[in-house]
């Protein structure tokens, strides 16, 4: 049982969902991605919120999500990239748990990330993805609690990721 949430942090396309699913199954801890929690509240999925709603109704439903997850018991919090970017979020983040960074290099996101998925990215392309790595990489540094360096591979990425956790939260 872990005493805060692990909220994960990070650019889209560098591995949150799929390190945070996995690291909290092997420590038999709670788990919730936001982005698809939305999805199943709406019953659509983001690109298409965003293509019908707009994405500031996305990010009311993003923050409303997070006022009520903090209230539930801790557990690891996989968040879409923009949601610590809002100032009110990242302070729900700090009083409620710890903020975990997944940091992967930009050349490794621009050479996997699925563009079709993520509605901020529809017109720009890779050249909004950089645009957006370098816009934000100062206040998801400054914002986190822990770093994970995820340049090495899914499997490096996912025992590194328990190895924070454990001795963070001192667990066995
Ligand atoms: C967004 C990232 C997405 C999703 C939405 C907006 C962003 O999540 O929340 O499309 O602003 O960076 P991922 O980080 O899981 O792609």
């Amino acid at each position: 049982m872990l005493e805060r949430h692990i909220f994960i942090i990070g650019m889209p396309g560098s591995g949150k969902s799929s390190l945070g699913r996995k690291v909290a199954a092997n420590l038999r801890l709670g788990y919730v991605d936001t982005d698809r929690r939305i999805a199943e509240l709406v019953g659509i999925s983001i690109p298409e919120i965003f293509k019908k709603y707009g994405e500031a109704k996305f990010r009311t439903a993003e923050k409303n999500l997070l006022i009520r997850l903090v209230t539930e018991p801790p557990q690891i919090i996989s968040t879409g990239g923009g949601m610590v970017m809002d100032p009110f979020n990242r302070e729900l983040m700090r009083n409620y748990g710890v903020i975990l960074l997944v940091d992967r290099p930009l050349e490794q996101i621009l050479g996997d990330i699925k563009l079709d998925r993520r509605p901020t990215f529809l017109e720009g392309g890779l050249e909004e993805v950089e645009r957006v790595y370098h816009e934000r990489y100062e206040t998801y540094h400054s914002a986190a609690d822990l770093v994970l360096d995820n340049s090495k591979g899914y499997y490096n990425g996912v025992t590194n990721m328990e190895r924070l956790i454990r001795s963070r939260f001192r667990l066995n």
